[in-house]
Formats: structure tokens, sequence, C-alpha cells
């Protein structure tokens, strides 16, 4: 079977120095006044990828990755993984892996906003699904020039990333930490 839990177990283990770098990221604009990768430039009469896309935000993201990587790692003996009876593809993790997860989504993410711009959208109007499989993408990418990626992980994770974005947009929601439920 493609979609198992196995499959997904396998997928979740690679894509999570990714998520991290995704999610954490915006708080770099929060902590300091962030430069534009475009320097401000424009194509064709649009921002190039838009003053949400900085050098700091590159730079945290695979800071962030290289982190949780090494985490990973030093989690990996301590996982129950006999729990499962067949034998699982997990990638070694280490910070070369992790640098080209954090980085990758990120370079994922700048190709999502070059492609927003061109499609006349304003810097934080929403693209569904762009916005969400970018950075996997990017990631994935990236990551396979260093490890065995298999096609089965880039579906799984294409189709599951923009629906554990959704629930948990939802729990902050229902939270009250978000004032729409998406
Ligand atoms: N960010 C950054 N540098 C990056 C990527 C993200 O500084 N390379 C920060 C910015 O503060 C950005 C925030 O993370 O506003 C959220 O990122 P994202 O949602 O991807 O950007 P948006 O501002 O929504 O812009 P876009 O419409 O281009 O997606
Ligand atoms: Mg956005």
């Amino acid at each position: 079977m493609v979609f198992d839990i196995y499959t997904l177990v396998e997928a979740i283990w690679i894509i999570i120095p990714a998520y991290a770098a995704n999610g954490l990221t915006p708080v770099i604009g929060k902590l300091i006044k962030p430069h534009p990768i475009d320097g401000g430039r424009k194509f064709r009469g649009q921002p190039l990828f838009g003053s949400g896309k900085s050098w700091e935000g590159l730079a945290f993201g695979s800071i962030v990755g290289v982190i949780i990587a090494l985490v990973e790692m030093w989690a990996y003996p301590y996982l129950p993984w006999e729990l499962s009876p067949i034998e699982l593809t997990i990638v070694s993790m280490g910070p070369l892996l992790g640098f080209l997860l954090g980085f990758g989504a990120l370079v994922g993410d700048l190709v999502g906003s070059f492609i927003k711009r061109r499609l006349n959208l304003k810097r934080g109007r929403p693209a569904p699904v762009l916005d969400q499989d970018d950075f996997v993408l990017g990631a994935l990418g990236f990551a396979a020039l260093a490890v065995m990626v298999k096609w089965q992980w880039v579906v799984l994770l294409v189709i599951i990333t923009p629906i554990f974005h959704f629930i948990a947009n939802v729990i902050g929601y229902l939270l009250k930490v978000k004032k729409e439920p998406w």
C-alpha cells in the first residue's frame, strides 16, 4: 500500500525541520526590521517577491532547520521504532539535512511568493494550497540532494499539509488565539 501509516510516519519524520522552519520564521518579522530579498525591486510592475521575504527570514529558517534536525537526531534512539511490524525507512537526521530542509523550505516559500506576485496578489493575501505546499516542495527538493526521498512522501505531505494547517487554525480559533478559523 502506498499511503499507509508507515509511509506517514516516514514522511512526517523527514518534514519536521521544514515545518518548524516555516512555522517559526514569521517570528523574525516581529523581532527585528528585516531586509527584503528583492530590495524593493519590481518585475513587470509588481514586487519581485514582496516585502515579506527577507534575508533574515532565510537565515533564521535555515538555523531552525538545523536545530530541529539535531533534536531529531538526538531523540532517534529513544523512540519506539520496534512498535512497527515492518522496517521503516527513517532518514538519518543531521545538521546538513536539517540545513537543506530549512533553507529549502524558505526557498520554496520564496518561489510561492514570486508566483503570488505574478498573480497580482498583494503581500499577505491568501493563496490556498500554494501558501501551504510551496515550502514542502522546496524542502523535499533540497533534501533530495542528500538523501533518498520517496515520491510517496511527497504526495502524502502535499495532501496532508494543507489539512494539518486547517486543523491547527481551527484549534487556534477555538482557543481564541486566532480571529478567523483559517
Ligand atoms: N518571513 C521573512 N522572510 C522570509 C519568509 C518569511 O521575514 N524569507 C516572515 C515575514 O515577516 C512574513 C512572515 O514571515 O510576513 C510570514 O511569511 P509568509 O506568510 O510566507 O509571507 P506573507 O507576508 O504572507 O507574504 P506572501 O503574500 O508573499 O506569502
Ligand atoms: Mg502569508
